[in-house]
């Protein structure tokens, strides 16, 4: 699989800060069946990125992830972000890989329009736009026709791995799984930034579109588009297709039961460990396991087909899987450290993204004076914030999970995933606090 969107350059963006998670990203992705990644920093991005030599910087990983053995192509593309006043000026463009294939972001609350435009005027520039993670616009993912008007203007359309499979709600989910099966998505790329909040994993959303869609679909958008992109080819657009009813139907039950062992998987947890024992319950190992037993009962040709499988779950198993090969089992403090450290990453994450909101909402009340625009532009930086948080809330919960599983598979205590639990509802709250006086 060829990753064509990754935050994977150490020190020069919002991704790795240092080259050992740079590395771990690489592992992480190379167990994943990943074996070209186009390292995407942002250019032109208005928080300053990228800071910091970029060649440097890539020459570094390459050469680090050689001595350390990873067999993962490297490639020098990027991420570019251009506002609406950027595209009628001559501007440095960074393609994603020697060609005319550009993967452009936008200001969040950016309104269709502007977009389209932006989009046109790749294209008479001569470019071949990507569309990064189109999700994250609501001025996309609210409107149906969006898609298609950005397909009529010539642009391609790539999403978040994560995004297709939950981790940013359920609705956008859905959304985004009836875009693949009607055969308007062009690249699924992980958009990692790190081992936890979008890894760098492309697996499951590749089974994901296998089961959801068809082969051909998967095919086009995990082999056919990333060769094309690779050799310089350009990609034509097939028709889009009438979404089945009976797909879309598959899908509800589908979410439906997922969100029913979700509850169910959730409510086993709550049990303290000496009563599950006394009670025989049996823990479930994984959510994944869980979904599997329940659903085979129910309609083992029906939505165990279309079922979402939590992206977050899968990375964790194979991050665990490691341990269980050594000898020694680790100790209580080692696995609760490691699980904290962790957090830790998703806490900076988190609010380096929220600075991003903030600082748009700030620029938002300083420039723009009508204020019907103002307060439309402002909400839907706070819906995207609600995704954020959504999509933050998914990752942690799966992250104390698979910590409550490690430690009772050990025979451990596992009161540190409560006291964790409680933390991180209360760093959300406090964090949420601070900001909302920043933007006062
Ligand atoms: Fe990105």
């Amino acid at each position: 699989m060829v990753d064509v969107h990754c935050h994977i350059i150490p020190g020069v963006d919002d991704g790795p800060d240092q080259i050992e998670k740079s590395i771990e990203m690489l592992k992480m992705a190379e167990r994943d069946g990943i074996r070209k990644i186009i390292a995407t920093p942002h250019r032109n991005h208005p928080l300053g990125y990228p800071k910091g030599n970029v060649q440097e910087q890539f020459d570094a990983l390459k050469d680090a992830a050689k001595d350390a053995g990873i067999d993962v192509d490297l490639y020098l593309g990027a991420e570019q972000y251009i506002g609406k006043e950027d595209v009628f000026k001559t501007f440095e463009a960074f393609p994603l890989f020697d060609g005319r294939y550009l993967l452009v972001e936008f200001k969040t609350h950016i309104d269709l329009e502007s977009l389209l435009t932006i989009v046109y005027e790749l294209r008479v520039k001569g470019f071949w736009p990507i569309v990064a993670h189109v999700e994250m616009y609501p001025t996309v993912i609210n409107n149906e026709e969006a898609l298609t008007r950005i397909k009529e203007e010539g642009g391609l359309i790539q999403i978040t791995a994560s995004s297709l499979t939950g981790a940013v709600g359920r609705k956008i989910a859905a959304r985004l799984t009836s875009a693949v099966r009607r055969g308007q998505v062009d690249f699924i790329a992980s958009d990692a930034h790190g081992l936890n909040m979008r890894p760098p994993v492309l697996s499951v959303a590749q089974r994901y579109v296998q089961k959801n869609a068809t082969m051909e679909i998967a095919n086009r958008i995990f082999s056919d588009n990333p060769s094309k992109l690779m050799l310089g080819e350009e990609i034509v657009t097939p028709k889009t297709l009438k979404l089945r009813k009976s797909g879309r139907k598959a899908y509800l039950i589908a979410s439906l039961i997922t969100a029913l062992v979700m509850a169910f998987s959730l409510g086993m947890r709550m049990i303290p460990e000496n009563e599950a024992q006394s009670q025989n319950i049996e823990t479930p190992k994984t959510v994944e396991t869980v979904i599997s037993s329940n659903v085979e009962e129910t309609d083992p040709e029906g939505p165990v087909s279309a079922l979402p499988v939590p992206e977050p779950k899968v990375v964790a198993e194979e991050v665990l899987s490691e341990p269980a090969q050594t000898l020694e089992s680790p100790s209580k403090d080692s696995i609760e450290s490691k699980y904290e450290e962790q957090l830790f990453e998703l806490k900076t994450e988190y609010e380096m993204a929220l600075d991003v909101y903030v600082d748009e909402i700030i620029e938002i009340k300083a420039t723009v004076i009508d204020q019907e625009e103002r307060n439309n532009k402002i909400d839907a930086i706070i819906d995207a914030i609600i995704l954020m948080e959504q999509e933050s809330d998914n990752v942690v919960y799966a992250l104390l999970y698979d910590m409550q599983n490690e430690l009772e598979k050990e025979k451990y205590t596992v009161e540190r995933v409560q006291i964790f639990r409680d933390e991180y509802n209360d760093i959300k709250e406090t964090t949420k606090m601070t900001y909302m006086e920043k933007i006062k």
